[in-house]
C-alpha cells in the first residue's frame, strides 16, 4: 500500500503518529467545547460551485496580488506558536519551505526561533505576528527588532486579549519542553515560559504579559511607529473591519484564531460572506480557519479574500518531514486549488465569477444568487 498522504487529512494523521500526545494536543486542540474548531471546515465543507463548462480551461492562473505584490497563488502560512516541539528546525523549516513555495510566511511573537533566523530562512517575504505587551516600550523594541530582521508587514492579532481556555492543555499540563525558548522575547520578560503548575502556564504567561486593554486608538499608536503595512488578523464582525479601513490599515484577517479563542465564534467562511458584503472591497480580506482542500482555498476567492492563511496542515507536515514535509503540504493545496479551478471553469483568480457559489446560510444575503 501506498502510505505517502494523498490529502491533508491524512498528514494529520501521520503527524498524530509522530508527536508526543502534548504537542499533538496543543496543534490539534481548540477552545471549550471546540464548537468553532469544528465548524471552521465544516462551512466550506457546506459551500456549494456551480460551474461553467466549455471554458477552455487548459491555461489557467493562479496568480493573486497579496498587499500589492504579485504572488504565483493567493497562499499565506498563518503564524502559529511553538513550532519547535514538531521539528528541530520549528519556523526556520516552514519559513524555507513557503518561500520555496512562493508565498510569505508569518513569524509568530510566540516562535522557538529567531525573527531573524526566520526571515534569512526565506527568499519571499516574511511578516511578524505581533501580541501587544503591557509594556509598550517592549512592543516598540519588538517591531523595530522585526522590522530590522527584514520584516516585511506586521499582523497584529486583534482576537487575544486573553488566552482563550483549551481544556486538554490544562488537564495534560501542557508546557515548552526543555530546551525550547521564545526566541523573539529575549531580553524581557518572556524568555522562558514561567513554571507549569496545574494550570496552563502559557496562560498565565499570557495574562501577565499581553495587554488586554488593546483598542482603537493603539492602531494610530502602531502607525505612529512603524511603516509598515499593519493587518488585524481576528476580525468576524463587518462593522470591525469598517473601522479597520477607517484607519487605513492594509487589510484585514477574518479569523478565529482555529477556534482557539471564543468558542462558538462565528465560522471563517460565513464571516467572510458577511464581511465582504458590508466592505465592497474597501479594505484587503484575507481568511483563515479550517481550509483543508484547494476547493475551500477557491471558495474563499470567490467570497471575496485576497488570500487564505493556513494553519495545521503545515505543522502536521512538519511534524512528518521538517521542511520538505511543509513543501508537500502546500503543493497538495496546490494542485487540488488548480483541479478544482478547472473543474469549475475558472481559468484565473483575478476573474471568478460572481455566481460561483451557493450556499446554506448565503440567503441571509439576497437568496442563494451570490452576491453581485
Ligand atoms: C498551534 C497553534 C498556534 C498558534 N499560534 C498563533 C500565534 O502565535 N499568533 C496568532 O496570531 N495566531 C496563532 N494561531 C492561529 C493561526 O494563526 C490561525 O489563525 C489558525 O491556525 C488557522 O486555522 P487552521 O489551523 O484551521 O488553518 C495558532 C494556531 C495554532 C493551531
Amino acid at each position: 500500500m501506498n502510505d505517502t498522504p494523498l490529502n491533508l487529512a491524512d498528514l494529520a494523521d501521520l503527524a498524530r503518529e509522530s508527536l508526543p500526545e502534548m504537542a499533538w494536543g496543543y496543534y490539534a486542540d481548540g477552545a471549550r467545547d471546540q464548537v468553532t474548531l469544528g465548524e471552521n471546515p465544516a462551512a466550506w465543507q457546506s459551500l456549494r460551485f456551480r460551474p461553467r463548462m466549455l471554458m477552455e480551461v487548459e491555461r489557467r492562473s493562479l496568480m493573486t496580488r497579496v498587499l500589492g505584490r504579485p504572488q504565483p497563488w493567493p497562499l499565506v502560512v498563518a503564524p502559529m506558536a511553538f513550532q519547535g516541539m514538531a521539528h528541530p528546525d520549528g519556523e526556520v523549516a516552514t519559513a524555507r519551505a513557503a518561500g520555496m513555495s512562493g508565498v510569505p510566511m508569518v513569524c509568530s511573537t510566540l516562535s522557538n526561533r529567531s525573527i531573524e533566523e526566520v526571515c534569512a530562512a526565506s527568499r519571499e517575504p516574511t511578516w511578524f505576528q505581533l501580541y501587544v505587551y503591557r509594556d509598550r516600550g517592549a512592543s516598540k523594541a519588538l517591531i523595530q527588532r522585526a522590522e530590522a530582521a527584514g520584516a516585511k508587514a506586521l499582523v497584529l492579532t486583534v482576537d487575544c486579549p486573553i488566552l482563550g481556555t483549551r481544556e486538554g492543555d490544562i488537564r495534560r499540563g501542557f508546557h515548552l519542553p526543555e530546551g525550547l525558548i521564545c526566541a523573539n522575547l529575549s531580553g524581557t520578560a518572556g524568555e522562558a515560559l514561567p513554571p507549569i503548575a496545574k494550570e496552563s502556564g502559557l496562560g498565565a504567561y499570557v495574562a501577565s504579559l499581553i495587554e488586554p486593554n488593546l483598542g482603537w486608538k493603539d492602531i494610530a499608536w502602531l502607525r505612529g511607529i512603524t511603516d509598515l503595512p499593519i493587518l488585524l488578523k481576528g476580525v468576524l464582525h463587518a462593522e470591525d473591519a469598517r473601522i479597520a479601513a477607517e484607519h487605513r490599515v492594509a487589510g484585514v484577517v477574518v479569523s478565529n484564531h482555529g477556534g482557539r479563542q471564543l468558542d462558538s465564534a462565528i465560522s471563517t467562511a460565513r464571516a467572510l460572506d458577511e464581511i465582504q458584503q458590508a466592505t465592497g472591497g474597501s479594505i484587503e480580506l484575507h481568511v483563515d480557519g479550517g481550509i483543508r482542500r484547494g476547493g475551500d482555498v477557491l471558495k474563499a476567492m470567490a467570497l471575496g479574500a485576497k488570500a487564505v492563511w493556513l494553519g495545521r496542515p503545515v505543522l502536521h507536515g512538519l511534524a512528518w518531514a521538517g521542511g520538505s514535509g511543509v513543501s508537500f503540504a502546500l503543493s497538495l493545496l496546490r494542485n487540488e486549488l488548480d483541479e478544482a479551478m478547472a473543474l469549475a471553469g475558472v481559468t484565473s483568480l483575478a476573474d471568478i465569477p460572481a455566481d460561483l457559489l451557493a450556499g446554506p446560510w448565503r440567503g441571509a444575503h439576497g437568496g442563494d444568487t451570490v452576491r453581485p
